[in-house]
């Protein structure tokens, strides 16, 4: 069973996520879309929250399966059997990063490879944190986040105090 890992803080899930999550479904047996704890960024959803957005967007997505990790991702994956590690890239702004973890996870364990797929071009402006500021300054998230969220999103927007 090829099974493979997209790991992230989806701090919410985007649009841009979400391309990236049916064109991995559809390469591999499972995908299991690992959501970080404990990053040094302080998230502004819970992570029952983010799982919780993830799972209403996959729930048409019968290989895909959502969960958490702390620590390191290569441990993570040792214990899930997975062996490839799925990125979006987007912009040449991200690949710096994107190369020195590709490389750094490589080196910790070298039976995992990392897969990059370009994220769609409709979508290359998207990030999480563009969403968030958009949607706290009353902006429309149309088109930027699955449909089935925007109110959740909005929702908490609101709580955590707009503009
Ligand atoms: O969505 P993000 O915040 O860009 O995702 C970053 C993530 C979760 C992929 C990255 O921070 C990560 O893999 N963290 C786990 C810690 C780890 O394994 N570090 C060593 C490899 S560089």
């Amino acid at each position: 069973m090829k099974i493979a890992v997209y790991p992230g803080s989806f701090d919410p899930v985007t649009n841009g996520h979400l391309d990236v999550i049916v064109r991995a479904s559809k390469i591999f047996d499972k995908l299991i879309i690992a959501v970080l704890q404990n990053s040094s960024k302080t998230p502004m959803f819970t992570m029952d929250e983010r799982i919780e957005l993830l799972k209403k967007v996959t729930k048409n997505l019968d290989n895909v399966e959502i969960d958490c990790f702390h620590g390191l991702l290569v441990k993570y994956m040792e214990e899930k059997n997975a062996k490839v590690i799925i990125k979006g890239l987007r912009a040449v702004s991200d690949f710096e990063y994107e190369f020195q973890m590709a490389l750094m996870n490589n080196k910790l364990n070298p039976n995992i490879e990392t897969l990059f797929m370009m994220t769609s071009s409709k979508y290359q402006y998207l990030s999480s944190s563009i969403v968030k500021e958009v949607g706290r300054l009353g902006g429309c998230l149309k088109e930027l986040v699955p449909d089935e969220i925007i109110h959740d999103i909005v929702i908490k927007l609101r709580k955590n105090g707009g503009e």
